[in-house]
């Protein structure tokens, strides 16, 4: 099984080693990126705590990271999935979904949880899918360049 791990001192610099494909950089931030961002959080409609982990396949070696961020103060959306990648070694074999399904799990067990948000780049096809595969659908918002989803958990 795979496994996620917190970012911690002993596992960033392997986490910012993970790169997706030439032609998907401009659908995600660096792993270096968001492992800076998460130390401040986000101001956005209020202040996001940001958690960042890793993703590890089942003989412990790093293939992807994701980032979620939580605002129970938000009126719309309590948590929002700020980062997801899968190198570009290991994508196609369900560590994307692997980590979304964590995620979900996740906020499904928190009652302050509401609804999820998450936003991707109107042509990123497999984002998209997988997505919609799991319930989020189109608000019809466009934040910051980006197709805005939303799933409802309660
Ligand atoms: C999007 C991303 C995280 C998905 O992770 P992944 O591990 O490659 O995807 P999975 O293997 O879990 O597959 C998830 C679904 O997408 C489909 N899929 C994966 N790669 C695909 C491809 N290249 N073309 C078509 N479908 C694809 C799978 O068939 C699966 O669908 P299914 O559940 O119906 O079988 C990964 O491709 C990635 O890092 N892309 C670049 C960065 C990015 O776009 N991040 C998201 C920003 S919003």
């Amino acid at each position: 099984m795979p496994e996620i791990r917190p970012v911690l001192i002993d596992n960033w610099r392997e986490l910012i080693d993970l790169k997706v494909r030439e032609d998907q950089n401009h659908f995600v931030a660096s792993n270096l990126y968001s492992i800076a961002q998460s130390k401040f959080g986000d101001e956005y409609e209020g202040h996001w705590d940001l958690y960042p982990f890793g993703i590890y396949d089942d003989e412990g070696k790093p293939v992807g990271f994701l980032m979620y961020a939580v605002n129970f103060s938000h009126p719309t959306h309590q948590a929002f999935i700020q980062r997801l990648m899968v190198d570009e070694k290991f994508q196609g074999r369900g560590y994307g979904k692997f980590g979304m399904k964590w995620m979900l799990d996740l906020f499904h067990a928190d009652e302050r949880i509401q609804a999820v948000g998450i936003s991707y780049a109107p042509q990123n096809k497999v984002a998209r899918k997988l997505y919609a595969s799991l319930g989020f659908e189109e608000t019809g918002r466009i934040v910051d360049d980006e197709t805005e989803a939303m799933l409802k958990l309660r």
